[in-house]
């Protein structure tokens, strides 16, 4: 059984157990990271701490650890699978108090969970065939550039774009296409890559700052603007981006083909130099 770390403490999955009245559980009163990790090597561990800090910052609660600490907990967990590829989860909640109530309670220890699972190789269909994404109206706040676990909206949507048979939902307010339900959003029109840029309606993804750095080391342009939703339709390549599924080729968009409905090239080039990447990180030359 699995080890993870709760409160300090390394214990098996089966045994970790938190409150019913942890503001998590209640509240959704919490932030999360996801961390792939090749060959045992996380990727961009310090951009994620970073990120953490930021959502922690933005629900004003303290780090419960600092960076030694952290990649303490994460080497520990890693070590029950050395080498291998892994995502690594992470929480901090702002605890349980005694009873229920809005406001942020004094005293009260956060909740912090880290546990590891394996990292599941991308299905070979990914890069043939690509996968299907549908448009829908972003349900969310006003600051999704914190990586809350008050996930409803996420979950909605992606179950909606199942329900209509696709793998993900781009979330498009005024107008604008801002990402995916739980990745970024890239399209690709005459050879250039464009990407909606940072702020609060978004998630910097990691995925996609390393995506834009390789492109840019690999001389394809890139450009960061706000992207009308109806400039997907006509776009010659869409992606999208996440710790746990790298970059994705989107070959049918709403029911049409985007493109001529298969990975293009300049996906492909990405790829290449995104796998080189990982190939590195897990000789430990990046
Ligand atoms: N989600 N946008 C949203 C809303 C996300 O939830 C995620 C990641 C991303 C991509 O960020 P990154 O490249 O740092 O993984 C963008 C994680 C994987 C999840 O919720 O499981």
């Amino acid at each position: 059984m699995a080890e993870v770390y709760l409160n300090g403490e390394y214990l098996p999955l089966s045994e970790a157990r938190i409150s019913v009245l942890d503001r998590g559980f209640l509240f959704g009163d919490g932030v999360y990271e996801v961390i792939p990790v090749y060959g045992g090597r996380p990727l961009r561990l310090p951009q994620h701490l970073d990120r953490l800090e930021n959502s922690l910052r933005g629900i004003r609660l303290d780090n419960p650890l600092d960076r030694g600490q952290w990649g303490a907990v994460i080497e520990r967990l890693l070590a029950a699978a050395p080498g291998t590829d892994q995502a690594i989860y992470l929480q901090v909640t702002r605890g349980a108090p005694p009873e229920r109530d809005h406001l942020f309670p004094v005293g009260v220890a956060p909740t912090v969970l880290v546990m590891a699972k394996p990292l599941k190789p991308r299905a070979p269909q990914i890069a043939e065939r690509g996968v299907s994404a549908v448009t829908l109206e972003d349900l969310r706040w006003l600051r999704c550039d914190i990586k809350a676990v008050t996930l409803l909206a996420n979950v909605l949507l992606r179950q909606a774009s199942a329900d209509a048979g696709a793998d993900e939902a781009i979330l498009v307010r005024d107008g604008l296409a801002q990402e995916g339900s739980s990745s970024n959003l890239f399209l690709v029109k005459d050879g250039v890559i464009h990407t909606p840029p940072k702020g609060q309606l978004l998630l910097a993804g990691i995925t996609r700052d390393l995506a834009l750095d390789l492109a840019r080391e690999a001389g394809l342009p890139c450009v960061e603007r706000p992207l009308p939703v109806a400039e997907l339709a006509t776009a010659d390549e869409v992606w999208l981006s996440s710790s746990t599924r790298e970059v994705m080729p989107v070959t049918r968009l709403d029911g049409a083909a985007v493109g001529d409905g298969l990975p293009g090239p300049v996906w492909r080039r990405l790829d290449t130099v995104y796998q080189d990447y990982k190939a590195r990180l897990r000789r430990g030359d990046v």
